[in-house]
């Protein structure tokens, strides 16, 4: 395998952005091939053989990109599928739920964690087990929040009706004093000051964007597949592939990614 080669990035929708931009932050000199399902969000409301079945589709294609690793920017692909994903590939498959549960039960200080996912991610209680694999004495709460991806596939990141759905949302992690909550899907970082002034400043957000971008660095790194060099002006480091609505999802991946035009192809996942 080869370090120049690029990084499979992919999630249900626009949510994996927010993993693609950290890795842009923290390896910059990496390619990413990132893909959207657009035309199949969300994930979080199927079933786990569907979710796999999407995700094995997806690992497919990307591959035809001869990627060095594969990034689940996705919770709920990340509690379905990465054992599926793992047995099948010959190449490394990070997901992101194990990253951001690592710091929760680092940095609660009065044991009682809150998870806000899809119903899918919080029915597979992979949070749970993850961190209480870490600390058994932790309390962890989880909380489905269906509504919070449309919303946010919709764009209305700073909105009322967004603010009204989280508060609704949030009532109850906030009665039971959680003073951490692992923002677990990755579409929510996108509405974090709306939860962040919910909950108020005593509870520590945990996105587990940071910490997967953290630990894709050092597995590469230990594997000596960190691209050293530099990348050249023109050549097409960041590519994006969507199943539908193109257009619609390079407006949104531009006004949250400032790395200049981005530009994004529909292709057709189910042929993968
Ligand atoms: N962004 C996804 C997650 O992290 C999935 C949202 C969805 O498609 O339901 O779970």
């Amino acid at each position: 395998m080869r370090a120049d080669a690029p990084i499979g990035v992919f999630d249900s929708g626009v949510g994996g952005l927010t993993v693609a931009r950290e890795i842009m932050r923290q390896i910059p000199n990496e390619k990413i091939i990132y893909f959207g399902d657009t035309a199949r969000v969300p994930y979080g409301s199927k079933s786990k053989e569907t979710v796999t079945r999407f995700s094995k589709q997806i690992v497919r294609f990307l591959q035809t990109f001869g990627v060095k690793t594969i990034v689940v920017a996705c919770n709920t692909a990340s509690a379905y599928a990465l054992d599926a994903l793992e047995a099948e590939c010959d190449i490394p498959v990070i997901g992101v739920v194990k990253p951001g549960a690592k710091t929760a039960a680092e940095v609660t200080r009065n044991g009682r964690i809150g998870v806000i996912a899809t119903d899918a991610t919080i029915g597979s209680q992979i949070y749970t087990k993850y961190i209480k694999e870490l600390n058994r004495e932790v309390t962890i709460y989880g909380k489905a929040c269906p509504l919070f991806v449309p919303l946010v596939e919709e764009g209305l990141l700073e909105d009322p009706v967004t603010d009204e759905i989280a508060r609704r949302y949030l009532a109850e992690l906030i009665d039971i004093d959680i003073d951490t909550l692992i923002l677990g899907c990755t579409h929510y970082p996108l509405i974090r000051s709306t939860l962040a002034r919910i909950m108020g400043e005593q509870v520590t957000l945990v996105n587990p964007a940071y910490e997967t971008a953290y630990e894709l660095k050092e597995m590469l790194a230990e594997r000596k597949l960190l691209n050293e060099e530099e990348h050249k002006l023109g050549t097409n480091q960041y590519q994006f592939y969507v199943s539908d609505g193109a257009e619609k999802f390079k407006r949104f991946a531009n006004s949250i990614i400032k790395y200049g035009i981005l530009s994004a192809k529909t292709i057709n996942i189910e042929e993968y």
